[in-house]
């Protein structure tokens, strides 16, 4: 096959055309200072940069003979490598989830793809060959190509690849000449290949990985497979290296400090090996040296070794004999800017992020990563489910219901092929990585022959990992395909239903808790069954990052569009914003829940001590220093450090000297254990565990001091007192001024809310569609009644109203307001039955925007809900309004607080009002915005310019939940029952 071929494109037995074999990812030198330098590699040539391009919107408008030599491209414009095409001016990005990008544009069905629109990028690059390769082969490596790539060198053709997620790779020493080469690549966007690439994100094309010639020295290993052994006490670790090579090789293996531990041939055995994990990933350094034949070193390879056991032993997965709990994030590679062309700088923000907050396991969701992305995760430690690049979800799921009428790969033998071709390419790159555990045969692709056989491939190849695949759960004919089973949003009563079955294999969520904006409600109950079912193995949160991308608005300001603001059409909109971290790389308020849902050391404080629980398989915890802090209202009092050291699995009550107070407060004691020394994730002090005890001296409140005068107008009912008025209309039905000072605090009046604005959760499992009657009567409501009661320090007003939803309803605020200008409100519902949940039981006012510094005392420091505040703590902490507009791709209720005590509103001169709880905590929400503003706004920038801050009270929100974000409801604990009769207090104080 040596002219090329269009039809390579729809032809599922063409993937590839002279592409070399799929080998090792390890790199080699020349000698072994280079090799312990592990620089740059000199027998590597970056072709990366600027490549003269030309962008064709289908195959008939490209330029067809654009690689013969004379065809003269130095006028085309230049294109970045690695790059998307879409990002950098031609075409668009699209965002899809299942369905196929050219669904209703286009009707073909595989393995035929779109004609009409078929994007291709011719690419041109030239270069002179390397003087350091002068009279050497010399290849060529494509990292990352999406979909298809032709490859020409000075007008001859080279080869053609598919598989966008694993290296393309040529031999170019039969046509390149020791002048200036002309490469010339075209690459398409759809090809039979992009059936195989239907996964949930941005659907871009182009060379986005690296591009790189090289070399090889006169013997090479090209192919390496290094495989560690360990027997049943872990004593004597055994080395095996097959590098399949005539040639005379060396092996020398060094501990971390560089101390020869063996040598020799293969297999080299050492004792008591350092054993690798996630929690301590001791690597080696194995050196191979390789000789000619007249006995010269031409050649050492450094390669990393960990040695670790990963078995199933008894239905569990072990890890160096140790029961494992993936506590597992689902990972895009993603930026922001240049999408699925990241960098090593991002790289390294997602590791450290990861290893921050507890994450000790990552999915490469749903393809291969790059290969820099397996080093960190051995050099860091966390543990990989390295899944091939295989989505065939539109094929057999249409708008959430399964519809095999022509489902692929099935067990359509055509497919088989290419589909082992995909995973091929993943082992032979990967299979090095002591990080990776598991092999995982794709992502939703459903069951059958095809994938059977790929799972049958990776158990072949490699005994020492363990093979998932999800997508049984459709199809149980095919369940031998996976070694566990695997499921994606199964809610914790399902999961507990299988672990209770008695069944054949431990239990993963591949992807849980849907983490699609304001969400990760009710995620402890996943975490919880950690330990209760020894066959529960923990899961992969979906996901970690974003897919948003930096586009301009019309005014020229940067925003995060989602899908459809490229004018992508069909699109899945905002369903690719589901990160615990944004896409432009900042923590989600979210994240707080996982790092305190994901520790692996657990501290239960109480009045005399804590008792700490070391859930580490294999690490002691003498990296970490306990303190403990006394707070009083949220203010430390005292504190101290104290030494801990427990073995792995194992707890210990440790007694603390923390002192006693007799004053009436509320009392919180803070354990937390920080790191004593920096570590490569994370600066000394850097905490990994927190837990707190709260308790109460009481005492009796003080009545407020101060007489007021009732000033009862026609209208108008007006309190007056020492340098404050508060005035009450009869006409609005409710409190309409607030003067401190003179200074006027009402900006809107206060009216009962029970909306929030709707979460990406509500709208998933439509919420509102049961609900809305609670949206009008949060707009609109009859004042019934008004009643003054004039006490002798005090006066009350109180407003009954009736609300759309249901004349049964009955809703009273009561304002008391004392003589040293407090007010207290207190806020009753009466409900009825047969009403729909309610979303929140609040009460909203705006004051001005100049009073927009906040001070609270409340769980906190970030967002959290009563579904999701474990990981938030008690204390005293100041953010501004604005601060609480979470940065969810779809502005949305965000930025609440669950039990506040107080929390001060104030201007720069520290001037404004303080809201205090009176017999129970409250759930605030302090914004620049209203309920109904987030509502209608479906960006950030269609938010009106601030002028008020809104202060929403309420006695209770519903949580968010987040089992998954298409029909999940909030669990039922979680959600308010609008039958009940329900109170909440509060005071209202001058600042
Ligand atoms: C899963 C899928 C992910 C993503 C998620 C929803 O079904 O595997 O790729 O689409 O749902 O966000
Ligand atoms: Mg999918």
């Amino acid at each position: 096959m040596n002219s090329p071929e269009l039809k390579w494109l729809s032809d599922t037995s063409v993937f590839e055309v002279n592409r070399l074999p799929a080998h090792s990812d390890h790199t080699y030198y020349a000698t072994m200072e280079e090799a312990r330098r592990e620089e740059a590699m000199d027998w590597r040539y970056s072709l990366n940069g600027s490549w003269k391009f030309h962008y064709a919107a289908n195959v008939e408008s490209r330029p067809q003979s654009f690689y013969e030599m004379d065809t003269d491209c130095s006028g085309w414009d230049t294109i970045q490598v690695p790059g998307h095409i879409q990002l950098q001016g031609y075409g668009k990005p699209q965002y899809v989830n299942t369905m196929y990008p050219w669904d209703g544009i286009s009707p073909v069905r595989p393995p035929e793809i779109p004609q009409d629109s078929n994007p291709v990028g011719s690419y041109v690059k030239t270069f002179t060959k390397p003087k350091k390769m002068k009279g050497q082969p010399l290849f060529i490596s494509f990292q990352g190509v999406e979909s298809a790539l032709y490859v020409w060198l000075n007008g001859q053709f080279v080869g053609y690849s598919e598989d966008s997620f694993t290296p393309a790779e040529f031999d170019l020493t039969p046509f390149v000449t020791d002048g200036e080469n002309k490469l010339a690549v075209e690459v398409y966007q759809r090809s039979t290949g992009s059936w195989l690439e239907d996964q949930d994100f941005w659907r871009f094309s182009g060379i986005f990985r690296d591009v790189y010639l090289y070399t090889m020295p006169e013997v090479h290993i090209s192919d390496l497979k290094v495989r560690t052994e360990l027997d049943e006490s872990f004593e004597t670790g055994v080395l095996h290296v097959d590098a399949e090579t005539e040639a005379d090789v060396h092996f020398i293996l060094e501990n971390r400090d560089g101390q020869v531990v063996a040598e020799g041939a293969s297999p080299l055995t050492i004792k008591r090996p350092h054993l690798w994990s996630a929690e301590s990933p001791y690597l080696y350094q194995l050196f191979i040296q390789v000789r000619n034949s007249s006995g010269e070193l031409v050649e050492v390879i450094p390669q990393k070794v960990g040695f670790r056991r990963f078995e199933m032993k008894n239905k569990i997965m072990h890890l160096n004999g140790k029961r494992i709990v993936f506590k597992g994030v689902n990972r895009h590679e993603f930026n922001c800017r240049s999408g699925r062309a990241i960098t090593k700088e991002d790289m390294i923000w997602d590791i450290k992020t990861m290893k921050q907050n507890n994450i000790n396991a990552v999915r490469t969701s749903h393809y291969p990563n790059q290969t820099e992305w397996y080093n960190l995760c051995d050099e860091y430690g966390l543990y990989v489910i390295d899944e091939m690049n295989l989505e065939t979800h539109g094929s057999w799921q249409k708008m959430g219901k399964v519809d095999t009428a022509w489902t692929i790969p099935g067990n359509k033998p055509e497919w088989q092929d290419i589909v082992l071709d995909r995973a091929k390419s993943m082992y032979e790159r990967d299979k090095n990585h002591p990080s990776i555990l598991i092999w995982s045969c794709g992502n939703e692709s459903h069951a059958g022959e095809v994938i059977l056989n790929i799972s049958k491939y990776f158990k072949q190849q490699d005994p020492s990992r363990l093979v998932h695949y999800e997508g049984v759960f459709y199809d149980r004919e095919y369940n031998a395909t996976s070694d566990m089973e695997s499921r994606m949003y199964a809610k914790p009563a399902d999961i507990e239903e299988y672990l209770f079955s008695d069944p054949d294999k431990p239990y993963i969520s591949c992807e849980y808790i849907h983490a699609m904006g304001n969400s990760l409600g009710g995620m402890y109950k996943y975490t919880d069954l950690e330990e209760k079912y020894p066959m529960y193995q923990g899961g992969f949160i979906w996901d970690f990052i974003d897919q948003a991308l930096v586009k301009k608005d019309r005014f020229g300001q940067e925003f995060l569009a989602y899908g459809g603001d490229f004018d992508d059409r069909p699109t899945d909109y905002n369903f690719c914003g589901n990160g615990i971290v944004t896409s432009d790389r900042k923590l989600s308020p979210k994240m707080q829940e996982v790092k305190f849902l994901y520790q692996n050391i657990k501290l239960f404080p109480d009045q005399k001590g804590v008792l700490v629980k070391n859930d580490q398989l294999f690490e002691g915890t003498e990296a970490y220093e306990l303190g403990w802090t006394i707070l009083k209202n949220g203010l430390p009092q005292q504190g101290n450090v104290a030494d801990v050291q427990l073995n792995p699995l194992s707890e210990q009550y440790i007694s603390l000297d923390i002192p006693h107070f007799e004053e009436p407060g509320e009392y919180a004691i803070h354990a937390s254990l920080c790191l004593k020394e920096k570590t490569i994730w994370a600066e000394a002090g850097h905490e990994v565990a927190f837990g707190q005890h709260i308790y109460t001296i009481e005492q009796k409140a003080a009545e407020p001091a101060g007489n007021v005068t009732v000033v009862e107008g026609d209208v108008i009912i007006g309190v007056h007192g020492d340098d404050f008025h508060v005035l009450f209309s009869k006409a609005s039905g409710t409190l309409i001024s607030l003067q401190y000072a003179g200074s006027e605090m009402i900006a809107a009046p206060p009216y009962p809310l029970f909306w929030r604005a709707r979460t990406d959760n509500d709208k998933g499992n439509q919420f509102a569609f049961k609900s809305s009657g609670w949206y009008i009567s949060s707009l609109v409501r009859k004042c019934t009644n008004v009643e003054l009661t004039t006490g002798e320090h005090s006066a009350a007003i109180a407003f009954d109203y009736v609300l759309p939803i249901s004349e049964a309803v009955q809703a009273t605020v009561t304002y008391t307001v004392y003589g040293d200008g407090s007010v207290h409100v207190k806020n009753d519902y009466k409900g009825a039955g047969q009403l729909p949940d309610m979303p929140i039981h609040a009460l909203s006012f705006k004051v001005p925007a100049d009073y927009s510094q906040l001070d609270w005392y409340a769980m906190g420091p970030e967002e959290n809900y009563e579904d999701r505040a474990k990981g938030a703590r008690l204390c005293r902490f100041q953010n501004a309004a604005s601060d609480n507009v979470s940065p969810y791709l779809v502005p949305q209720e965000s930025g609440a607080r669950t039990g506040v005590r107080f929390v001060k509103i104030s201007n720069e001169n520290k001037k404004g009002l303080a809201i205090h709880f009176i017999n129970d905590p409250l759930t605030c929400t302090i914004s620049p915005y209203t309920a109904f503003e987030l509502e209608n706004a479906a960006h950030h920038y269609e938010l009106p310019p601030v002028h008020y801050t809104v202060v929403t009270v309420a006695g209770r929100q519903m949580g968010v939940g987040g089992d998954d974000s298409w029909g999940a409801p909030v669990h039922d604990e979680h959600r308010i029952h609008s039958e009940n009769e329900m109170t909440f207090e509060f005071m209202v104080q001058p600042l």
